[in-house]
């Protein structure tokens, strides 16, 4: 078959312009703009985020497992949210490990910390970070975990930085999001392949796709820092 190489342009430009045209359909400061609100009901994030129905939180311990932690290492969960993740996390580090729960709102922070109080969980240390960092030491942790997180970085190259920081050398990053599928097409900025062609540029390699029958809206991502 013939090239024609005006219509490659063509096809190119309108390529071009259908992703650019997507790209500004996910308005990603302003899926964060419910999180920041500093009227924000802690109690409405916890029926909505630790409720049967999200695969996150119906697989949770299938997720958790797949890492692999073992007594006395430190995993940090960046956006963190209501902790769903913590008292997993802090069974599988036990008390000589260190559970690291970052975000960016002080009244997710707040209740994760009286959480862990209440349930004498002193392996779970509360971090507030902000858009561009996860407020972590460097080489502090031996795993990052981001969970339903990763498309909400509002500038995803700094935290990206920031996480390749804090990790040790040879440390792990686990990403778990939403596949680009209806009804998150508008929702989630872009799929699967872009993300970790994105995690990949900032100095990471995917190691590993978990497979976690009957989990189909979200996906498992394990990367190395190099
Ligand atoms: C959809 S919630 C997910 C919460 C939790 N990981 C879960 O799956 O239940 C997204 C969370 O990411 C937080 N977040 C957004 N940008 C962040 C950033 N740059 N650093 C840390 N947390 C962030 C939000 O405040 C919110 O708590």
């Amino acid at each position: 078959m013939k090239s024609h190489p005006i219509n490659a342009v063509a096809v190119a430009a309108a390529l071009l312009f259908a992703a650019s045209a997507g790209a500004q359909q996910t308005d990603v400061a302003g899926l964060n703009e419910r999180y920041k609100d500093p009227d924000l009901q802690v109690e409405v994030w916890v029926g909505r985020f630790e409720s049967e129905g999200r695969e996150v939180f119906d697989f949770r311990e299938e997720i958790v497992a797949s890492i692999g932690l073992e007594p006395g290492q430190a995993i940090a969960d960046i956006g963190a949210g209501t902790g769903l993740y913590e008292p997993l996390f802090a069974a599988a580090v036990g008390t000589e490990g260190t559970v690291y729960a970052v975000d960016i709102v002080p009244r997710f922070i707040e209740h994760i910390a009286t959480k862990a109080a209440e349930q004498n969980l002193t392996q779970i240390e509360t971090v507030l970070g902000d858009d561009r960092s996860t407020g972590l030491a460097a080489g502090s942790v031996d795993v990052v975990f981001v969970c339903d997180t990763y498309h909400h970085f509002e500038d995803h190259e700094a935290m990206l930085a920031s996480i390749h920081q804090a990790l040790r050398p040879g440390g792990r990053f686990v990403v778990v999001d939403y596949e680009r599928i209806e009804p998150r097409i508008e929702h989630i900025r872009a799929d699967k392949a872009q993300f970790t062609a994105e995690i990949e540029a900032n100095g990471f390699r995917l190691t590993e796709e978990v497979e976690i029958e009957g989990m189909v809206e979200n996906y498992v991502l394990h990367f190395e820092r190099i």
